[in-house]
């Protein structure tokens, strides 16, 4: 498929689109597997290969029966009811702006969204994801392919604040806070703690406090929510935006371009009429 052309009604169809998941969320409760949906459609991209990334080749069989995506069908056909709606949106553009509503309505930062990603049918072999039995070298390895960093590993962990494992999905059991609809920094405020009763730490969860180059942030996110926001909304775009190349203008751009160009169509129609009505004048006073 081509790229979307992002003009102003493509624009529309992303506010309808962003209202539409607005409600949907809310009312099946379902913003933490969006989020995760969001993130395993990003979370393939290899950088060097510039193969992966958030261009919803996770829609395809082949990759969302992959092992680590368990149960995110939940949430492709979430998203199915909404692209019925807004047919025009890509579903690369679609799951994206499901992981940045997903994050706002549950009390999260705003993450800015640009439109036009285009959908790709290719699917990247298994494995690209992260796998939660390993330590900090791991989670090195897969994230720094993305072209992220420390930061961003650190930052974006802390999407854990939301929802929980299933026995059934990853083998995993419980969520990692108290709170598991509300986007705060309890993650981190949990991680800290050591074992709590009933909630989780994968072994990925822990690798964060193990590395001298991850803690730091953790001890950071744990003491400030501000920096976690502002942070976690920095890493969660450029997530979001793996492999994109926003068009030069941007959606801004775009509309402003549009907006201009009716303007200037406008200047041009009065500056005729006022041309006319002058020759017609000079006519009429010849006569
Ligand atoms: C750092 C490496 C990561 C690993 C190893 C990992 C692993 C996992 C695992 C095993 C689950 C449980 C799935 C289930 O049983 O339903 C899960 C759930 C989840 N993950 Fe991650 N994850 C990672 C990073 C992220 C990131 C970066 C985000 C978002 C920014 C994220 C968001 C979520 C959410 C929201 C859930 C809950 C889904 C639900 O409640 O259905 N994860 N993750």
């Amino acid at each position: 498929m081509a790229l979307p052309v992002v003009d102003t009604e493509y624009l529309k169809e992303i506010d309808k689109a962003r209202r539409h998941l607005r409600a949907l969320i809310a009312y099946k409760n379902c913003a933490p597997i969006m989020l995760r949906l969001a993130w395993h459609d990003a979370g393939t991209y290899d950088a060097k290969t510039k193969t992966g990334g958030p261009n919803g080749s996770i829609r395809n069989e082949e990759e969302y029966s992959h092992g680590a995506n368990a149960g995110l069908k939940i949430a492709l056909d979430f998203c199915e009811e909404v692209k019925a709606k807004c047919p025009k949106i890509t579903y690369a553009d679609l799951y994206q702006l499901a992981g940045v509503v997903a994050v706002e309505v549950t009390g999260g930062p705003t993450i800015d969204f640009v439109p036009g990603r285009k959908d790709s049918k290719v699917s990247p072999n298994e494995g690209r994801l992260p796998d939660a039995n390993q330590g900090p070298p791991h989670l090195k390895d897969i994230f720094y392919r993305m072209g992220l960093s420390d930061k961003d590993i650190v930052a974006l962990s802390g999407g854990h604040t939301l929802g929980r494992a299933h026995p059934e999905r990853s083998g995993f059991d419980g969520p990692w806070t108290q709170e598991p609809l509300k986007f705060d920094n309890s993650y981190f405020l949990e991680l800290l703690k050591g074992e709590s009763e009933g909630l989780l730490k994968l072994p990925t969860d822990t690798a964060l406090l193990e590395d001298p180059a991850f803690r730091p942030y953790v001890e950071l996110y744990a003491k400030d929510e501000d920096a976690f926001f502002r942070d976690y909304a920095i890493s969660h775009k450029k997530l979001s935006e793996l492999g994109f190349t926003p068009s030069s203008s941007g959606s801004k751009g775009v509309t402003n371009g549009a907006v201009l160009a009716q303007g200037a169509v406008g200047v041009a129609v009065a500056a005729a009429v006022v041309i006319l009505s002058y020759f017609y004048e000079v006519r009429k006073k010849m006569k």
